[in-house]
């Protein structure tokens, strides 16, 4: 895998690692833990990131979050089921030649699509090359024969998505999964959208886990407090 080394800006997404910040850090690490309480008895180890329509942050929280569980010393496989709009390969400057879709077409060995990251733990399966169906490769049993290739291999397996509202694949995905995280960027989506792509995805019985509010500006006094 070849690392970039300055011009590409999908990198800086890794805010957990490029910005000192702490309170951005802190953030990531605080969702790790209620993942933990969220799940309470079950064990989550296939967790999908979605949210209501593109550009509220999914790989972005996905990714700083899987940095969260590498540096906990778990090992991380972070998996880019946007088969529409892929960005992991950009953001962790990795190469599509390999990855999902071939998976899922059988054009490939697993050793093939699994790429390390410069983090260490933390190991990517891209989107692969742009296909027609991803659809119908989302909807078939060899994803559920891939993960369970891939848990005894790992500690945890987050993989990002597609905007429920715009196609059905995370709605595929994430009832394949154990559980289900939801991106909701502040001040960008409706309400009542948001709602109708939460309860589609339970009825669906996917194991929405709880919302991610993102980009939410921080008012002064929870500045103090924190
Ligand atoms: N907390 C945040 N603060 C500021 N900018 C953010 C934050 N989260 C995401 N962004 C920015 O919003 C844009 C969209 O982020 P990202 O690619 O993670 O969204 P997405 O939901 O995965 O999009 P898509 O639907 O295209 O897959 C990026 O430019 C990213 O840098
Ligand atoms: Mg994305």
């Amino acid at each position: 895998m070849s690392v970039s080394t300055g011009k590409n800006k999908y990198k800086y997404r890794l805010v957990s690692h490029y910005n000192s910040n702490p309170i951005i850090t802190e953030a990531y690490r605080t969702l790790r833990t209620n993942i933990q309480f969220a799940s309470g008895n079950h064990e989550i180890k296939t967790l999908l990131v979605t949210s209501t329509i593109p550009n509220e942050g999914k790989s972005t929280t996905i990714s700083n979050l899987a940095m969260t569980y590498a540096e906990m010393n778990k090992k991380v496989l972070l998996i880019d089921a946007d088969l529409r709009r892929p960005t992991l390969h950009r953001i962790f400057s990795s190469s599509t030649r390999f990855g999902l879709s071939n998976l899922l077409t059988n054009q490939c060995k697993l050793e093939d699509a699994i790429t390390e990251t410069f983090v260490p733990n933390l190991s990517l399966i891209t989107s692969g090359p742009l296909i027609s169906n991803p659809y119908e490769l989302l909807g078939s049993n060899r994803v559920e024969e891939l993960l369970n290739q891939l848990k005894p291999l790992y500690d945890m397996i987050l993989i990002d998505s597609s905007p429920v509202l715009a196609v059905s694949d995370s709605q595929l995905l994430s009832v394949k999964c154990d559980g289900v995280l939801y991106v909701i960027n502040y001040g960008k989506v409706k309400r009542a959208a948001a709602q109708k792509a939460i309860t589609s995805l339970s009825h669906a019985e996917a194991n929405v886990l709880g919302v991610v509010i993102n980009n939410k500006k921080r008012i002064d006094h929870e500045a103090a407090y924190y």
